[in-house]
């Protein structure tokens, strides 16, 4: 079993990565040469065995969104370590700053926006876009050194105000933005455009839909709900929605207690809103999924791969990480 500790955590952080210790242990148990383990054991760390963008080489990003991200030990850095391609900040204004928790109980001048999740990004974004000579012009990668070109979605879930938090939420990003991290949306007289980039912002929360939408530039998107994107929010487009998430314990429910099995209507629901959201280039996501007993969440998670969703919304990372959906996920 896998565990993070903060020191791990601070030692992925560190400018110089240590040796990796446990890929040290792992040779030891091999079958190989006195020579071979020498070579293995000495080089680590030198120049002709690290390269620039190593920091998260052998991660293989996946479509989980790491739900509560704030409350792991080390928010973003966990995420990251396992593959997710989607995390979420609970943002508070307090005094003109924004706060990360949970809940008003939870928060410390410690714990910003900026402090666990802006400056982390910018951190390993840096690493995986060196600058050395052989870059003619600057890079814009992703922060997944094995898929350099998918984007993170950072969710950015408003707990305070909408209208008076989003403008300091988008003002937080400043450092993404100057070092031309984010994906952008132009909209002018030949068209709409998007322009990936390493990471995606989508507000969610209170954010408000009137400081997203109408914009004709912006380097923000809105999360909008799943279960109304045919009926009140159906003049949203995947330029203002990339990923849209409903609540599934609202709509959906759960399934039969003894068989996991949803029935007829359940079904069609999840199809219906999945399709909806498909057929405007816009991805699904469930949230508030059952995380227990088990196999009720893993039967969940089965239906909702199976049935397509853009991102699992999962609370137990490493459970996420390891789990074999249908073929193809
Ligand atoms: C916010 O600022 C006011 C005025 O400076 C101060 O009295 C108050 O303690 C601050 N609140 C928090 C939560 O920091
Ligand atoms: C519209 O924006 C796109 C994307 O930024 C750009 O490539 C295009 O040249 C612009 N067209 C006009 C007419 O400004
Ligand atoms: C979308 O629809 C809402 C509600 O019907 C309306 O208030 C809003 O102005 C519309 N926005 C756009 C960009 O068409
Ligand atoms: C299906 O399950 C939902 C949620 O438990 C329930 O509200 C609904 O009545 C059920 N429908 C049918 C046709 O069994
Ligand atoms: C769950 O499925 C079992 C077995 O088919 C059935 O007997 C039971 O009535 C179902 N429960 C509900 C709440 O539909």
């Amino acid at each position: 079993m896998r565990t993070f500790s903060a020191a791990a955590f601070a030692a992925l952080a560190s400018t110089t990565l240590a040796a990796p210790v446990h890929l040290h242990k792992r040779q030891e148990s091999l079958d190989i040469s006195q020579t071979l383990q020498n070579i293995l054991d000495n080089t680590h760390g030198s120049d002709l065995y690290t390269y620039p963008t190593d920091l998260t080489r052998g991660i293989v990003p996946k479509a989980i969104h790491s739900h509560n991200d704030y409350w792991r030990d080390v928010p973003f850095y966990s995420a990251l370590s396992v593959g997710c391609v989607s995390i979420e900040a609970d943002v508070w204004l307090v005094n003109d700053t924004l706060l990360i928790g949970h809940e008003r109980s939870a928060l410390t001048s410690a714990r910003s926006f900026d402090s666990l999740y802006i400056q982390p990004i910018l951190s390993v974004l840096r690493r995986e876009n060196p600058i050395t000579q052989y870059i003619q012009t600057p890079t814009r990668n992703g922060v997944y050194d094995t898929a350099s070109d998918q984007t993170l979605y950072l969710f950015v879930d408003l707990k305070t105000d909408g209208p008076t938090t989003w403008p300091y939420a988008i003002r937080a990003l400043e450092p993404l933005r100057q070092a031309g991290y984010l994906t952008t949306y132009t909209r002018n007289s030949s068209g709409e455009y998007i322009t990936p980039g390493p990471v995606t912002v989508i507000g969610t929360g209170n954010t408000p839909l009137n400081q997203v939408q109408p914009l004709a530039s912006r380097d923000y998107f809105f999360d909008a709900n799943l279960a109304l994107l045919s009926t009140t929010q159906s003049n949203i487009t995947s330029y203002v929605s990339p990923i849209a998430s409903t609540q599934f314990s609202r709509y959906i429910g759960s399934p039969n207690a003894t068989t996991l099995d949803f029935n007829s209507t359940q079904l069609q629901t999840i199809q219906t809103q999945i399709a909806f959201a498909k057929s405007k280039g816009i991805g699904g996501r469930y949230w508030d999924t059952p995380a227990w007993p088990v196999s009720t969440r893993d039967a969940v998670w089965k239906e909702l791969v199976g049935q397509g969703v853009a991102l699992l919304n999962a609370d137990d990372l490493l459970a996420a990480a390891g789990f074999t959906g249908p073929a193809g996920w």
